[in-house]
């Protein structure tokens, strides 16, 4: 039996074997009968929230209605007011009002209201508990609608303007292909010059390169559902460096990877981190093109930021970037590069805005960039 402490409240009992049922009110104990008391319980009963008053002095239980001890009388707490705050919430401070607390014994939101009353010349603290899990729930889902549709809203733009471009310039660039083509054959049966002929098969893998990077913005924005899990960094860290480690060694460059030990797991869709995580190496690069070999050194670094999220840098020794190249960074179309869409990086914030993460961009210390994401822990998310 749970120990409740009746000063003759006849509603302070047990929580009957019929949990949830409005079982009737139960009798006075015996010894117990308090009529101001009783009376107090009754008028508790016509309450249609959960209800239960505590001593001031001493924060004891002195009177419950029934819904009270069917919502609340599996949380041992419930006897003591400071203990049943501590139990909802972490502490016994109820100074804001109302308080909105995640009731861990059955997973319920409630807003908890106090209430000073007098009742037989006793100070009771009175506490009303509102469920308002529906409220909450909606909530929640209203920000999940808002963020997948400001995501798909920005997917969507860049994926109209790559749907215009490709339509746009798929014709011209396979007419060019086709001249290409001809004059290659053209140039053969001439048999020469052979300067002419490279310069018209580099034109064409130009032109086929064109090609090739536009269907594949279009089948990155053809985005399929995004599906969050728990992921570990370095499996994710690996595979991206898989795949860029002869670009790196073509042009001598060194990608240190840099993660703390013990990484908590990151609550991602893995394929879309490993695509903005690509973007940001490739862009760190790419940067280092004109930089002297010795100086070309990349860093991938992750840890646990501050504020408890998985923060991962990608650290170059680039050109940096001039204050109002920072401000244009985000926005798709953005270039510098003569061979670039400007499309990487809009992407990857959309990708990690979605993610609940931000995108951002410091100077590197001794010069360079560092491009860096953050990303909530998988930890009870998944
Ligand atoms: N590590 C970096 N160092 C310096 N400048 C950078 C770096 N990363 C990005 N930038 C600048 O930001 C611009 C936009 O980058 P973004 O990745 O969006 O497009 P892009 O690399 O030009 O083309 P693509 O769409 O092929 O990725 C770049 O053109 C470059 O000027
Ligand atoms: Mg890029």
């Amino acid at each position: 039996m749970r120990e409740a402490r009746p000063s003759g409240g006849a509603a302070v009992a047990d929580k009957p074997a019929t949990a949830g049922t409005r079982a009737p009110r139960q009798k006075p104990a015996p010894g117990g009968g308090d009529p101001d008391t009783a009376s107090f319980a009754a008028w508790l009963d016509a309450v249609p929230f959960a209800c239960a008053a505590y001593a001031r002095d001493d924060g004891a239980l002195v009177a419950a209605n029934r819904r009270f001890l069917d919502e609340f009388g599996d949380l041992p707490e419930h006897t003591q007011r400071e203990r049943l705050l501590r139990g909802l919430h972490g502490d016994g401070s109820a100074d804001a009002q109302p308080i909105e607390v995640h009731a861990p014994h059955n997973g319920r939101w409630y807003a908890l209201h106090w209430g000073d009353t007098v009742q037989a010349g006793r100070a009771l603290a009175l506490l009303t508990a509102v469920d308002i899990s529906e409220r909450i729930e909606t909530l929640d889902s209203h920000k999940t609608q808002q963020e997948k549709l400001l995501f798909t809203s920005r997917l969507m733009s860049v994926g109209e303007m790559a749907a215009t471009l490709a339509h746009e310039l798929n014709q011209p660039l396979a007419a060019i292909v086709n001249y290409l083509n001809g004059s290659l054959r053209l140039v053969d049966q001439a048999g020469g010059p052979v300067q002419v002929e490279r310069a018209l098969q580099a034109a064409r893998a130009q032109a086929e390169h064109a090609s090739a990077v536009i269907s594949r913005v279009r089948e990155f924005v053809r985005a399929r559902e995004p599906r969050r899990d728990a992921h570990e960094l370095p499996a994710i860290a690996g595979t991206v460096l898989e795949l860029l480690r002869l670009e790196a060694e073509r042009l001598q460059l060194r990608i240190d990877l840099a993660l703390a030990p013990a990484l908590p797991a990151v609550y991602a869709d893995r394929v879309m981190i490993e695509q903005v995580l690509l973007n940001l190496v490739k862009n760190a690069i790419e940067a280092m093109r004109e930089v002297p070999a010795a100086r070309r050194e990349l860093r991938v670094e992750g840890r646990v930021n501050l504020d408890g999220e998985i923060e991962v840098r990608v650290c170059d020794r680039g050109p940096g970037l001039s204050a109002q190249d920072q401000d244009q960074l985000f926005s798709p179309f953005f270039t510098t590069k003569t061979d670039g869409l400007g499309i990487g990086l809009a992407i990857c914030r959309s990708i990690i805005e979605y993610h609940e993460g931000r995108l951002f961009f410091e100077p590197r210390d001794g010069g360079g960039s560092v491009f860096g994401f953050t990303l909530p822990r998988a930890q009870g998310r998944a």
